[in-house]
């Protein structure tokens, strides 16, 4: 079984409480997703291949350490996961950007695929799926099922808050891949959004309703 990380740090949870926060405006909601999705994405990385190359310091040769292996893919499930794309591609520039389009259908909570388009490549890549919120954990299923229908082998998962419920799911459906969670939180409430959670993530980030 994958693992899944809980982050405790300090910063992360300092920033998830203002973007928690129902007084907290689009602008700084937005740039405190982008904030966190940068702190995660150290700790997301972790685990990435190093290989060594020599170099020249000013001062002497020296085999010094860069990342190795496969190339790495953020995949946002649109809409709520752009919001942490950015502070992703911020720690690791060079990464491609793949999209899933998904939502949910309000009766069913259902998700529905509206919209797919990922890098060529697709099996030499290390994919990291990102959306704010793990609430049934059915839009998180379906864009990995997605992903690993085009031929994807190594994929993680990382969001913002997760119901204990949505938690479950994936990793029954998805065994392999590791999950990273800044915060888990008690339950989903009968509309399947996470309590206390942070209310509805893409409205909360583009300021729809
Ligand atoms: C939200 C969120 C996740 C999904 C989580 O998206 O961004 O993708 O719900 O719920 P689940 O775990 O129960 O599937 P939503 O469907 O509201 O679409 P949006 O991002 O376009 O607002
Ligand atoms: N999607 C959201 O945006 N918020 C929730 O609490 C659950 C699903």
């Amino acid at each position: 079984m994958a693992k899944v990380v809980v982050f405790d740090h300090p910063l992360i949870q300092h920033k998830l409480s203002y973007i928690r926060d129902e007084k907290t405006g689009t602008k700084e909601f937005r740039e405190l997703v982008d904030e966190v999705g940068m702190l995660m994405a150290y700790e997301v990385t972790r685990d990435l291949e190093l290989a060594d190359v020599e170099i020249q310091t000013p001062v002497t040769k020296m085999t010094a350490k860069r990342l190795a292996g496969k190339k790495v893919a953020v995949v946002p499930i649109l809409r709520a996961g752009l919001g942490m794309t950015d502070g992703v591609l911020k720690m690791i520039p060079a990464a491609r950007v793949g999209h899933i389009g998904l939502y949910r259908d309000p009766k069913t909570l259902q998700p529905v695929e509206y919209f797919a388009k990922l890098p060529q490549d697709i099996e030499e890549r290390d994919f990291i799926v990102v959306d704010p919120m793990l609430a049934t954990g059915g839009s998180a299923i379906e864009a990995i099922n997605s992903l690993k229908k085009r031929g994807a082998t190594k994929i993680r998962f990382m969001c913002l808050i997760a119901a204990p419920e949505g938690v479950k799911l994936l990793q029954e459906a998805h065994p392999d891949v590791d999950i990273y969670i800044a915060a888990l939180d008690e339950m989903l409430n009968d509309h399947g959004y996470i309590v206390p959670g942070l209310g509805d993530a893409g409205d909360r980030l583009f300021g729809t309703k």
